[in-house]
C-alpha cells in the first residue's frame, strides 16, 4: 500500500538542458527553465527520485525498470514519467545517454529544492554525497500527491540504501488495483 499523500508538489523552477540545433559546438544545448506547472499541471506524472546519477542499483535497476516498462504506463494513462536527483542538469544528460535512456525524461534537482520541500533531502556525507535525495516514487495527477512509495527508514548517511517501494513493478500494481 502507498502512504497516503494528499499533498501537492512543491512549487519549483528546475534547471534544464534542451537540445537547440542553432548553438554551434560540441555541446548543441541551450538552458531552459521549467517550472513545477510545466510538469504536473492538468496530467498524470509519475515521478521516480533517486540518489544519485551513474550510482550501481539507480543505473542498472530503478531507473531502467521505469523505462523498461514506460509503455505500461502510458497505456494506463500515465502521461510522463520523471527521474529525479540531486544532481545537475548535464550530469543527468550524461547519465539517461549512457543507459540509452529515450522515454523516462531526466529531471535535474541540483540545487535539492524540490527535494528539500517534498521532506526526502538526506545527508549522504558517509559516502562523501553530501545532500541527495531519499528514493522514493509517486503518482502526480494535476500537481496532487496521490500516492507515494517512500522507501523504509529515512534517515541522514543511512548505511543502507533501501530499494524495496518505488521500483516499477509497485507502482504499476498501483495503477492497475486502482484501475479495477
Ligand atoms: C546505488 O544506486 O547503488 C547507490 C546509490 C547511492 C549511494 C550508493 C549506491
Amino acid at each position: 500500500m502507498p502512504q497516503s499523500a494528499t499533498a501537492t508538489v512543491p512549487n519549483v523552477v528546475f534547471k534544464t538542458r534542451v537540445r537547440d540545433e542553432r548553438v554551434e559546438g560540441p555541446n548543441p544545448f541551450r538552458w531552459q527553465d521549467v517550472g513545477t506547472d510545466d510538469i504536473f499541471r492538468g496530467r498524470k506524472v509519475i515521478v521516480l527520485a533517486l540518489p544519485g546519477a551513474f550510482t550501481p542499483t539507480c543505473s542498472s535497476t530503478h531507473l531502467p525498470g521505469y523505462e523498461a516498462r514506460y509503455d505500461e504506463f502510458k497505456a494506463l494513462g500515465v502521461d510522463e514519467i520523471y527521474c529525479l536527483s540531486v544532481n545537475d542538469a548535464f550530469t543527468m544528460f550524461q547519465w539517461g545517454r549512457q543507459l540509452g535512456i529515450q522515454k523516462v525524461k531526466m529531471l535535474p534537482d541540483g540545487s535539492a529544492d524540490f527535494t528539500r520541500r517534498m521532506g526526502m533531502l538526506v545527508r549522504k556525507d558517509n559516502l562523501g554525497f553530501g545532500a541527495r535525495s531519499w528514493r522514493y516514487s509517486m503518482l502526480v495527477e494535476d500537481g496532487a500527491i496521490t500516492a507515494l512509495f517512500a522507501e523504509p527508514g529515512i534517515s541522514d548517511n543511512c548505511p543502507a540504501d533501501p530499494f524495496e517501494v518505488s521500483d516499477a513493478d509497485t507502482m504499476l500494481n498501483h495503477l492497475k488495483t486502482r484501475a479495477n
